[in-house]
């Protein structure tokens, strides 16, 4: 497959169209940022520990039923994934106080949250990302009330999914947040899920895991992603209850 012109640049992603019509390349950049973009910095193979860990929790979900994105890794910061028409909503799902709920709410910071509560932000970086209702995102057109139902269902099994996963490697997935589009009338899992979109704490210390250890200077951000990418990426992916798994797979390797 054939990178062709460059389509958009996020804060800590590209998308290129390929000679495969229907076929977008992502490449995860080292970059790094925060505060809506008021921090930001380049950390040498960040790109390639985040895609690593997009990668394989696709296939892990995928395994599991659930629709994604994800075709396959070119190299260590590229991934081959289908076009997707995407929906401008920030879907995150919520396990634990953290965050910006507990700077907005009366929430004690670690405080379960059960059952989880699910939060959808208008992805929209000149309005800050503003919360959303249900019938906000009806009257705004962004998904259809049937769609809206069906990403709250696909964003639950994947929460079900991961914390599942990760338990196994001694980590509590705090929060996550997830981005889906269309192709045709299907509605996919898209974008990444990476220590930059989730919430991760050590179950044993306490400790971050992701992100807010750049957002809060809390340590040496890329050992904690390189550590963090190997633990999650050994986990075997048939941990879970998911039927379709072959037990006779292997983990993927990773190479750093
Ligand atoms: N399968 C896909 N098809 C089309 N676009 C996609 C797909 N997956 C992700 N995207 C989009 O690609 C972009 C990825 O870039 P990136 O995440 O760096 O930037 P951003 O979302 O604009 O910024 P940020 O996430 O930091 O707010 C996002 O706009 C995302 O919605
Ligand atoms: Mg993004």
């Amino acid at each position: 497959m054939k990178q062709k012109k460059l389509l958009y640049t996020g804060k800590a992603k590209s998308v290129y169209r390929t000679d495969a019509k229907g076929t977008l390349i992502v490449e995860f950049r080292d970059d790094i940022t925060a505060f809506d973009g008021g921090k930001k910095d380049t950390l040498k193979n960040k790109g390639s520990y985040n895609a690593g860990v997009s990668a394989f929790f696709f296939s892990y979900l995928e395994k599991n039923g659930v629709k994604t994105h994800f075709l396959e890794m070119l190299d260590e910061n590229r991934m081959a994934v289908r076009e997707l028409s995407m929906i401008p909503l920030e879907v995150i799902v919520r396990n634990f106080a953290a965050g910006s709920i507990v700077r907005n709410y009366p929430f004690v910071e670690g405080s379960p949250l059960k059952p989880p509560v699910i939060v959808i932000d208008y992805k929209d970086d000149s309005r800050h990302d503003p919360m959303l209702n249900d019938e906000l995102i009806v009257a705004l057109k962004l998904a259809t009330p049937t769609e809206l139902k069906k990403i709250k269902t696909i964003a639950l099994k994947i929460n079900t999914l991961l914390v599942g996963l990760l338990a196994k490697e001694g980590i509590t997935l705090v929060d996550f947040k997830l981005e889906f589009g269309r192709q045709n009338k299907t509605i996919y899992l898209g974008d990444e899920i990476s220590m930059d979109s989730m919430r991760l704490w050590d179950k044993k210390t306490g400790e971050s895991l992701d992100k807010d250890v750049y957002r809060f200077n809390k340590g040496d951000v890329m050992a904690t992603y390189n550590r963090v990418a190997a633990r999650i990426t050994r986990a075997p992916k048939t941990a879970s209850a998911g039927k379709k798994a072959k037990s006779s797979k292997k983990p993927e390797k990773r190479t750093r």
